[in-house]
Protein backbone atom coordinates (compact mmCIF):
# COMPACT_ATOMS: atom_id res chain seq x y z
CA UNK A 1 0.00 0.00 0.00
CA UNK A 2 1.32 3.31 -1.20
CA UNK A 3 1.30 5.98 1.26
CA UNK A 4 -0.82 8.82 0.48
CA UNK A 5 1.35 12.40 0.06
CA UNK A 6 -0.37 14.71 2.44
CA UNK A 7 0.14 17.13 0.20
CA UNK A 8 -2.56 16.42 -1.47
CA UNK A 9 -4.82 16.88 1.32
CA UNK A 10 -3.47 18.88 3.69
CA UNK A 11 -2.26 21.41 0.87
CA UNK A 12 -4.54 21.14 -1.99
CA UNK A 13 -5.57 24.61 -1.63
CA UNK A 14 -2.38 25.33 -2.99
CA UNK A 15 -2.21 22.45 -5.76
CA UNK A 16 -3.59 24.83 -8.76
CA UNK A 17 -1.44 27.85 -7.89
CA UNK A 18 1.83 26.00 -7.73
CA UNK A 19 1.35 24.49 -10.87
CA UNK A 20 -0.14 28.05 -12.46
CA UNK A 21 3.45 29.68 -11.27
CA UNK A 22 5.88 26.52 -12.95
CA UNK A 23 4.13 27.48 -16.42
CA UNK A 24 1.77 23.72 -16.35
CA UNK A 25 -0.80 24.39 -19.44
CA UNK A 26 -3.62 21.92 -18.72
CA UNK A 27 -5.77 23.56 -21.52
CA UNK A 28 -2.91 22.78 -24.26
CA UNK A 29 -2.17 19.39 -22.41
CA UNK A 30 -5.87 18.55 -22.55
CA UNK A 31 -6.44 19.29 -26.13
CA UNK A 32 -3.76 17.08 -27.33
CA UNK A 33 -5.20 14.40 -25.52
CA UNK A 34 -8.35 14.62 -26.90
CA UNK A 35 -6.61 14.81 -30.51
CA UNK A 36 -4.51 11.78 -29.46
CA UNK A 37 -7.77 9.72 -28.02
CA UNK A 38 -9.54 10.56 -31.26
CA UNK A 39 -6.42 9.34 -33.68
CA UNK A 40 -6.23 6.19 -31.30
CA UNK A 41 -9.80 5.08 -30.99
CA UNK A 42 -11.28 6.13 -34.52
CA UNK A 43 -13.21 8.85 -32.96
CA UNK A 44 -14.08 11.66 -30.73
CA UNK A 45 -14.69 10.07 -27.39
CA UNK A 46 -18.19 10.63 -26.36
CA UNK A 47 -17.47 9.58 -22.82
CA UNK A 48 -14.61 9.98 -20.82
CA UNK A 49 -13.35 8.84 -17.53
CA UNK A 50 -10.29 10.72 -15.15
CA UNK A 51 -8.62 8.45 -13.45
CA UNK A 52 -6.78 10.63 -10.71
CA UNK A 53 -7.99 14.14 -11.70
CA UNK A 54 -6.98 15.80 -8.61
CA UNK A 55 -8.92 19.69 -8.91
CA UNK A 56 -9.91 18.53 -12.52
CA UNK A 57 -8.01 21.06 -14.73
CA UNK A 58 -8.24 18.73 -17.23
CA UNK A 59 -11.74 17.78 -17.10
CA UNK A 60 -12.91 20.91 -17.14
CA UNK A 61 -11.86 21.22 -20.77
CA UNK A 62 -12.78 17.45 -21.39
CA UNK A 63 -16.31 18.25 -20.08
CA UNK A 64 -16.51 21.00 -22.45
CA UNK A 65 -15.64 18.57 -25.90
CA UNK A 66 -16.43 15.65 -24.38
CA UNK A 67 -20.66 14.52 -24.04
CA UNK A 68 -19.84 12.89 -20.53
CA UNK A 69 -17.50 12.76 -18.41
CA UNK A 70 -16.51 11.62 -14.78
CA UNK A 71 -12.88 11.56 -12.65
CA UNK A 72 -12.01 10.04 -9.67
CA UNK A 73 -9.15 10.44 -6.96
CA UNK A 74 -8.09 9.14 -3.90
CA UNK A 75 -7.91 12.40 -2.22
CA UNK A 76 -11.60 14.40 -1.13
CA UNK A 77 -9.64 17.73 -0.48
CA UNK A 78 -8.50 17.42 -4.26
CA UNK A 79 -11.64 16.18 -5.14
CA UNK A 80 -13.53 19.04 -3.50
CA UNK A 81 -11.65 21.72 -5.62
CA UNK A 82 -12.59 19.60 -8.32
CA UNK A 83 -16.31 20.01 -7.37
CA UNK A 84 -16.60 23.39 -6.99
CA UNK A 85 -14.63 23.80 -10.48
CA UNK A 86 -16.67 21.61 -12.77
CA UNK A 87 -20.01 21.77 -10.78
CA UNK A 88 -22.83 19.46 -10.10
CA UNK A 89 -22.75 17.87 -13.42
CA UNK A 90 -19.78 16.15 -13.06
CA UNK A 91 -19.61 12.97 -11.26
CA UNK A 92 -16.56 12.74 -8.92
CA UNK A 93 -15.64 9.54 -6.82
CA UNK A 94 -13.72 8.90 -4.23
CA UNK A 95 -11.71 6.12 -5.41
CA UNK A 96 -8.67 4.15 -5.04
CA UNK A 97 -7.05 3.77 -8.42
CA UNK A 98 -5.34 0.19 -7.75
CA UNK A 99 -8.84 -0.96 -7.01
CA UNK A 100 -12.04 0.31 -8.25
CA UNK A 101 -15.31 -0.66 -10.24
CA UNK A 102 -17.78 2.24 -11.41
CA UNK A 103 -19.84 -0.48 -12.70
CA UNK A 104 -19.78 0.58 -16.19
CA UNK A 105 -17.70 1.66 -19.43
CA UNK A 106 -16.70 4.70 -21.07
CA UNK A 107 -14.97 6.02 -24.81
CA UNK A 108 -12.12 6.89 -22.87
CA UNK A 109 -10.09 6.69 -19.50
CA UNK A 110 -7.19 8.75 -18.99
CA UNK A 111 -4.54 8.93 -16.45
CA UNK A 112 -2.76 12.36 -16.29
CA UNK A 113 0.57 13.86 -14.89
CA UNK A 114 2.17 11.00 -13.87
CA UNK A 115 -0.16 9.86 -11.56
CA UNK A 116 0.69 6.30 -11.86
CA UNK A 117 4.00 6.95 -10.17
CA UNK A 118 2.17 6.99 -7.02
CA UNK A 119 1.88 2.57 -7.32
CA UNK A 120 4.49 0.97 -4.97
CA UNK A 121 5.73 -1.65 -6.94
CA UNK A 122 5.00 -3.99 -10.57
CA UNK A 123 2.19 -5.75 -8.62
CA UNK A 124 0.43 -2.68 -7.85
CA UNK A 125 1.03 -1.42 -11.39
CA UNK A 126 -0.80 -4.29 -12.61
CA UNK A 127 -4.09 -3.76 -10.85
CA UNK A 128 -4.13 -0.07 -11.48
CA UNK A 129 -3.72 -0.53 -15.04
CA UNK A 130 -6.39 -3.15 -15.28
CA UNK A 131 -9.17 -1.16 -13.09
CA UNK A 132 -8.74 1.08 -15.92
CA UNK A 133 -8.89 -1.00 -18.56
CA UNK A 134 -11.87 -2.95 -17.09
CA UNK A 135 -13.37 0.54 -17.88
CA UNK A 136 -12.95 1.22 -21.55
CA UNK A 137 -15.74 0.09 -23.77
CA UNK A 138 -15.27 -1.89 -26.98
CA UNK A 139 -13.55 0.41 -29.45
CA UNK A 140 -12.42 2.59 -26.49
CA UNK A 141 -9.12 4.17 -25.52
CA UNK A 142 -6.45 3.81 -22.20
CA UNK A 143 -4.54 6.85 -22.26
CA UNK A 144 -1.85 7.15 -19.47
CA UNK A 145 0.76 9.67 -19.24
CA UNK A 146 3.73 7.85 -17.74
CA UNK A 147 6.12 8.27 -14.47
CA UNK A 148 9.63 8.50 -15.63
CA UNK A 149 11.44 5.67 -17.00
CA UNK A 150 14.75 4.53 -16.03
CA UNK A 151 16.59 6.38 -18.80
CA UNK A 152 15.18 9.82 -18.27
CA UNK A 153 16.42 10.07 -14.95
CA UNK A 154 18.44 13.14 -14.93
CA UNK A 155 21.85 12.34 -13.08
CA UNK A 156 22.52 13.12 -9.90
CA UNK A 157 18.64 14.25 -9.69
CA UNK A 158 17.31 17.99 -9.77
CA UNK A 159 16.85 20.68 -6.99
CA UNK A 160 14.40 22.91 -8.22
CA UNK A 161 12.11 25.92 -5.92
CA UNK A 162 8.46 26.38 -6.97
CA UNK A 163 6.53 29.07 -5.46
CA UNK A 164 3.30 30.99 -6.10
CA UNK A 165 1.66 33.90 -4.23
CA UNK A 166 -2.81 34.24 -3.93
CA UNK A 167 -5.15 36.16 -2.01
CA UNK A 168 -4.76 33.55 0.61
CA UNK A 169 -0.26 33.98 1.16
CA UNK A 170 2.71 32.66 -0.58
CA UNK A 171 3.30 29.26 -0.35
CA UNK A 172 6.90 28.04 -1.53
CA UNK A 173 7.67 24.08 -2.41
CA UNK A 174 11.59 23.56 -2.06
CA UNK A 175 12.69 19.71 -3.98
CA UNK A 176 15.79 17.51 -4.21
CA UNK A 177 15.57 14.04 -5.88
CA UNK A 178 17.88 11.06 -6.02
CA UNK A 179 18.06 7.60 -7.69
CA UNK A 180 17.57 4.48 -5.20
CA UNK A 181 17.45 1.48 -7.13
CA UNK A 182 15.13 1.21 -9.32
CA UNK A 183 13.26 4.06 -7.62
CA UNK A 184 13.09 7.82 -7.86
CA UNK A 185 12.99 9.37 -3.94
CA UNK A 186 11.90 12.93 -3.74
CA UNK A 187 12.15 15.13 -0.93
CA UNK A 188 9.66 18.18 -0.60
CA UNK A 189 9.85 20.90 1.76
CA UNK A 190 6.90 22.98 1.97
CA UNK A 191 6.43 26.44 3.25
CA UNK A 192 2.82 28.06 3.54
CA UNK A 193 2.24 31.76 4.86
CA UNK A 194 -0.96 32.94 5.68
CA UNK A 195 -2.25 35.73 7.92
CA UNK A 196 -2.54 32.67 10.41
CA UNK A 197 1.22 32.55 10.38
CA UNK A 198 3.66 30.09 8.73
CA UNK A 199 3.05 26.02 8.74
CA UNK A 200 5.81 23.91 6.83
CA UNK A 201 5.14 20.63 6.01
CA UNK A 202 7.98 18.13 4.76
CA UNK A 203 7.26 14.85 2.67
CA UNK A 204 9.00 12.01 0.72
CA UNK A 205 7.79 10.04 -2.22
CA UNK A 206 9.50 7.08 -3.38
CA UNK A 207 7.92 6.58 -6.57
CA UNK A 208 9.08 3.33 -8.94
CA UNK A 209 10.85 3.63 -12.32
CA UNK A 210 9.15 1.01 -14.62
CA UNK A 211 10.53 0.62 -17.68
CA UNK A 212 8.82 1.30 -20.90
CA UNK A 213 8.42 -2.42 -21.68
CA UNK A 214 7.41 -3.13 -18.02
CA UNK A 215 4.36 -0.18 -18.77
CA UNK A 216 3.45 -1.80 -22.33
CA UNK A 217 3.09 -5.02 -20.71
CA UNK A 218 0.59 -4.19 -17.93
CA UNK A 219 -1.13 -2.48 -20.76
CA UNK A 220 -1.17 -6.06 -22.78
CA UNK A 221 -1.91 -7.95 -19.61
CA UNK A 222 -5.17 -6.39 -20.00
CA UNK A 223 -6.36 -7.76 -23.07
CA UNK A 224 -5.64 -4.19 -25.04
CA UNK A 225 -3.31 -3.57 -27.60
CA UNK A 226 -0.32 -1.00 -26.11
CA UNK A 227 1.54 1.58 -27.81
CA UNK A 228 3.94 3.79 -26.70
CA UNK A 229 4.21 7.19 -27.78
CA UNK A 230 7.02 9.82 -27.86
CA UNK A 231 5.95 12.03 -30.45
CA UNK A 232 3.33 13.90 -28.87
CA UNK A 233 3.57 17.38 -28.60
CA UNK A 234 1.82 19.85 -26.23
CA UNK A 235 2.20 17.79 -22.86
CA UNK A 236 4.26 20.00 -20.14
CA UNK A 237 6.21 16.71 -18.70
CA UNK A 238 7.94 15.00 -21.96
CA UNK A 239 7.36 11.65 -20.70
CA UNK A 240 5.66 10.00 -23.27
CA UNK A 241 2.33 8.24 -23.48
CA UNK A 242 1.02 4.78 -22.84
CA UNK A 243 -1.71 3.96 -24.81
CA UNK A 244 -4.23 0.89 -24.99
CA UNK A 245 -6.75 0.48 -27.52
CA UNK A 246 -9.94 -2.30 -26.72
CA UNK A 247 -10.64 -4.08 -30.32
CA UNK A 248 -13.90 -2.72 -31.05
CA UNK A 249 -15.76 -6.00 -30.74
CA UNK A 250 -13.70 -7.10 -27.51
CA UNK A 251 -15.49 -7.82 -24.43
CA UNK A 252 -17.48 -5.43 -22.35
C1 LIG B 1 0.32 14.80 -9.62
S1 LIG B 1 -1.35 14.78 -9.08
C2 LIG B 1 -2.17 14.84 -10.66
C3 LIG B 1 -3.58 15.33 -10.56
C4 LIG B 1 -4.22 15.68 -11.91
N1 LIG B 1 -4.35 14.51 -12.77
C5 LIG B 1 -3.44 16.77 -12.60
O1 LIG B 1 -3.02 16.56 -13.75
O2 LIG B 1 -3.27 17.85 -12.02
C6 LIG B 1 -1.58 13.12 -8.56
C7 LIG B 1 -3.00 12.81 -8.11
O3 LIG B 1 -3.09 11.41 -7.90
C8 LIG B 1 -3.93 11.18 -6.79
N2 LIG B 1 -3.65 9.84 -6.30
C9 LIG B 1 -2.51 9.37 -5.72
N3 LIG B 1 -2.63 8.07 -5.42
C10 LIG B 1 -3.87 7.70 -5.85
C11 LIG B 1 -4.59 6.48 -5.83
N4 LIG B 1 -4.05 5.37 -5.32
N5 LIG B 1 -5.84 6.45 -6.34
C12 LIG B 1 -6.39 7.58 -6.87
N6 LIG B 1 -5.76 8.77 -6.91
C13 LIG B 1 -4.52 8.83 -6.41
C14 LIG B 1 -3.59 12.30 -5.83
O4 LIG B 1 -4.58 12.49 -4.85
C15 LIG B 1 -3.44 13.46 -6.79
O5 LIG B 1 -4.65 14.13 -6.99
Amino acid sequence: MTHQAPSYHDLAGWYDALYESTGKDYVAEARTVLATLHEVGGAAPTSLLDAACGTGRHLEVFAAEVGEVAGLDVSPEMLAIAAGRLGPDVPLYEEDLRAFDLGRTFDAVTCLFSSIGHVEDETELDSAVAAMAAHVAPGGVLLIEPWLTPDRVVPGGIRKLDHAQTEEGVVARAVTSREDGDHLVIDFGWAVATTGGVATLEETHRLPLFTRERYLAAVEATGLSAQWRDDVPGLTTGRGLLLGHRDPGGPR
